[in-house]
């Protein structure tokens, strides 16, 4: 079986396929992919990679024979970086620990932990002064660290551990992907000697904040790492140290850079769009008031998940990887066992058919009269199937509740003459840098 009948994406080049233009700008390249097809070939050199570009082809590698695919030849390198947690996990380990997970983002869970994020977010209004000016992709990346990391780890126990995953998780996020994608060859080059440093400091103190609270009676705390420690499957086997080790280190990587630069966009629109912003701030007054955001007021706050989405349609997960482990036709093409399959989110989300002058910035798009003219597989911006995001609600309520704290007190205006660029050296397609300055809000 061979993948020549999937037809070419433009612009490869003898030898070395589509390397150029994907180093050149890969957010181009991910997001052109639509308009030649909902299933094309790229080729990095000698690597054929097959793309899904459409609702339909999308779903079809995620959800309908999603049981096909496994996580792909990146994981295979990141493993060993960052442990076997759900993002990596294969087969029975991933079935398993997530079904031992899953409850610890249950809504009654999401109550407890949406007292600290509202805390949190207090003290960030409250860092503030009139007039000064800030990264707010820098600072957002800051907050959402702490503000896991706090959920994370019970404040008596976890205190030194926030400060040194503050210290060290940037680095690692900053280089992971250049890490993974480097040859194994390359692993013992001094240019890693900061990243490997960080990830060996990372998984002491995260070790220790698990020995501590182990001798400490987990189950009678109700913090993210005591809930793993307790958490207990069909056998009555709970998980090892290392397990946890591995779920608390995926958390962080996958719950930080997502939520901090999703804020930081919607921000940044919003400064951008006055009168969008202003239909927002009525909706706070009205539901919130001058008191600290609640649980319960999340819900009745629905312009602000409207932002959100929009900012994540954007600017979200750029692209996700998969592996076939079996013969499998996806949009009628057969694609054989061991084919790698990259599905271009960004593709679909700026998809002009789906969403009409795609590069402009309307939550309307996510009222449900318009939703409902989508086809039901428009979004996936947290996955879709057995590996959907774990962290959706935790970060859509984290974010609603920073969005509704900070908002009503103060006015964040973009720095004219500058633009926030964006990168996809992660994960993510997040800005670089975000200068604004705050206002003090005058309503
Ligand atoms: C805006 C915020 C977020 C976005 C856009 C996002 C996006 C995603 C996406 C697209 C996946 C699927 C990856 C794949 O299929 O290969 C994923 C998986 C995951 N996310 Fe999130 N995420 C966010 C926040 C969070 C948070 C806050 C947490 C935890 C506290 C979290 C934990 C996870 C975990 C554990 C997985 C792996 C699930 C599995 O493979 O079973 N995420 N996320």
């Amino acid at each position: 079986m061979s993948l020549t009948a999937i037809p070419r994406a433009k612009g490869a080049v003898p030898g070395l396929g589509h390397i150029p233009r994907l180093l050149r700008d890969p957010l181009a390249v991910l997001r052109s992919l639509h308009a030649e097809g909902p299933v094309l070939r790229l080729n990095v050199g000698p690597m054929p990679i097959v793309v899904a570009t459409s609702a339909s082809t999308v779903h079809e590698v995620l959800v309908k024979q999603g049981k096909a695919f496994r996580k792909g030849r990146i994981f295979d390198r990141v493993r060993p970086l960052v442990g076997n947690g759900l993002g990596t996990a294969e087969g029975p380990t991933h079935i398993r620990n997530r079904r031992l997970i899953q409850p610890m983002f249950y809504k009654e869970r999401l109550a407890g932990y949406a007292e600290v994020m509202s805390e949190r977010a207090e003290t960030l209004a409250r860092s503030w002064s009139a007039g000064q000016q800030i990264d707010v992709n820098q600072v957002m990346s800051r907050y959402a660290i702490e503000t896991l990391s706090a959920t994370l780890f019970s404040t008596d126990i976890g205190g030194q551990a926030v400060e040194s995953v503050r210290e060290d998780l940037p680095i690692i996020l900053k280089n992971m992907l250049r890490r993974a994608l480097a040859p194994k060859v390359m692993d013992s080059w001094p240019i890693w000697r900061q990243f490997d440093k960080s990830a060996a400091r990372m998984r002491r103190v995260i070790d220790e904040v698990i020995t501590q609270t182990r001798a400490s009676d987990p189950e009678a705390r109700t913090d993210l790492l005591s809930l793993l420690l307790s958490a207990r499957d069909e056998t009555g086997a709970g998980l090892t140290d290392e397990e946890v080790r591995d779920e608390l280190t995926t958390m962080l990587f996958a719950g930080t850079e997502t939520t901090a630069s999703t804020l930081a966009w919607a921000l940044h629109h919003l400064a951008e769009h006055p009168d969008i912003e202003r239909g927002v701030l009525d909706e706070i007054d009205k539901v919130v008031g001058n008191r600290p955001v609640t649980f319960a007021d999340v819900p009745q706050l629905p312009s602000i998940t409207r932002v959100l989405d929009e900012a994540l349609r954007l600017h979200g997960v750029v692209s996700l990887m998969r592996r076939t482990t079996e013969p499998v036709t996806i949009g009628g093409y057969a694609l054989p066992a061991e084919t790698e399959v990259l599905i271009s989110l960004y593709a679909l989300h700026r998809n002009p058919e789906l969403y009409p002058d795609p590069d402009r910035f309307d939550p309307d798009r996510w009222l449900p009269e318009q939703v409902a003219q989508r086809p039901r597989e428009h979004a996936v911006p947290f996955g879709a199937g057995n590996r959907k995001c774990m962290g959706d609600k935790f970060s859509w309520m984290e974010a609603t509740i920073t969005m509704a704290t900070i908002l009503p007190r103060w006015e964040l205006r973009v720095v004219p003459g500058t633009k926030a660029p964006t990168e996809a050296k992660s994960s993510m397609a997040h800005p670089t840098r975000m200068p604004m300055t705050v206002y003090p809000r005058q309503r």
